[in-house]
């Protein structure tokens, strides 16, 4: 997505910071993703937590798509945004019991169950409806994901799913409960993963703990293998949409699956990463002893990923590339109280005046959602290509 000379001028009569979707990417990326997954007969839960703009949900919901939650709300969210309920999966280490009652009052597809303590008191609650509910065990399957340490999940060491060793005991607890399906087995094992030897390496996993409920004469009918396909942040332009090509043919290549047996992914990050990008103007060119700053209005209160994950945004200052300027170096600051306040060091760029739109770009994917009001600063706004050009700020 190159900006046009007509959106950069809409995006400087609008008050800053906000997100920008491209709807029009993100419906290319969807058609994209359902070519390549319905080969296969593969079924796509979208990630909520990855966005929950409503204009981005409804272009999600049109083109067929689950949902994949891991929180009530987001559950809630789904359903009112008209996901019906047999699309949604729910996962999470620590649903409540009243997040519980919601997915079971909803009959949601299935519960992606991750202790024992959950499903029994998943059962609990399930009996005291009168309700049969279909859990799938989150298995935790010790494969590296080769991403940033907070975005890993599937190690022993992370506090998610069950690990394999627990397996049989897990089994003799579901056999109590009278109220629970089995209905199959779920994997996640990290985010922003570019890697795709990750992938395999997963599916080889998968085809291990296969054989061994195969050998106590255990059907699964679904495994759910989570999301984590990674994009590129270095080329939003270059690479908009993400490898789904290869990602679901490696699954489709090394997956060992029992004949009928369903394949769900649970994709975030992939689907809306690109289409976002965060809009700021620039409120001040400081010169510093060593380093110019450019001090724009958006901050880690808007997008926290390079605070906390270090990641990697591309900037642009869209204003400057219309003039033309000769390029120079300036680190990208917020206007927050904070040190990590910052987008980018060194960040080569055209030569930047107060007032200049910068674009963040992909920053579709945990931008949004992770925003916060810290320092009281006010919620975010965003908007969609056709808000902004039929509306004025
Ligand atoms: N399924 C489960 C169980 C998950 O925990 C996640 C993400 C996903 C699916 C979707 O993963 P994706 O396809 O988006 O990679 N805030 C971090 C990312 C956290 C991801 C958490 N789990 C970031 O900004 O990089």
């Amino acid at each position: 997505m190159m900006f046009s000379k007509k959106l950069t001028s809409t995006f400087a009569e609008h008050r800053t910071p906000f997100y920008y979707y491209d709807i029009d990417l993100l419906e290319k990326t969807l058609q994209v993703l359902r070519k390549e997954s319905d080969k296969f007969g593969f079924h796509v839960h979208y990630a909520f937590k990855a966005n929950c703009n409503d204009s981005v949900l409804q272009t999600i919901l049109r083109s067929g798509l689950g949902a994949d939650c891991v929180s009530g709300g987001e559950v809630q969210k789904a359903l009112d945004a008209g996901f019906p309920g047999s699309r949604i999966v729910f996962a999470g280490v620590g649903k409540t019991d009243e997040e519980i009652e919601l997915g079971i009052d909803a009959s949601i597809f299935c519960f992606n169950c991750e202790s024992v303590p959950e499903l029994q008191i998943i059962q609990e609650i399930a009996e005291r409806k009168g309700k049969k509910v279909d859990v799938a065990l989150r298995i935790n399957p010790n494969v590296n994901a080769n991403t940033h340490k907070y975005i890993t999940t599937g190690l022993e060491e992370n506090k998610f799913g069950i690990s394999i060793s627990q397996l049989p005991d897990v089994l003799e607890v579901l056999a109590e409960c009278a109220n629970l399906r089995l209905a199959g087995i779920h994997f996640h094992i990290g985010s922003q993963i570019t890697d795709l030897t990750s992938f395999r390496n997963l599916c080889t996993r998968i085809n291990e703990i296969q054989q061994w409920f195969r050998s106590r004469n255990i059907s699964l009918e679904h495994i759910n293998v989570g999301g984590g396909l990674g994009v590129d942040y270095y080329a939003p332009d270059e690479k908009p949409i993400a490898e789904f090509a290869a990602y679901f043919s490696l699954f489709n290549e090394f997956l060992d699956l029992n004949p009928g047996q369903q394949v769900h992914f649970e994709l975030g990050r992939a689907i809306v990463a690109q289409c976002g990008s965060l809009i700021s103007k620039v409120l001040y060119v400081k010169n510093g002893l060593n380093t110019d700053f450019a001090i724009v209005d958006a901050g880690m209160t808007e997008l926290i990923r390079p605070a906390l994950y270090q990641s990697y945004h591309k900037i642009e200052n869209l204003s400057g590339q219309l003039r033309n300027d000769k390029l120079a170096y300036y680190d990208v600051v917020g206007p927050v109280c904070e040190s990590s306040d910052c987008f980018g060091k060194r960040v080569e760029l055209p030569s930047t005046q107060r007032g200049d739109v910068f674009a963040i770009r992909t920053a579709g994917a945990y931008g949004e959602v992770m925003a916060s009001n810290y320092n009281l600063r006010g919620k975010v706004r965003s908007f969609t290509s056709a808000d902004l050009l039929k509306e004025k700020a």
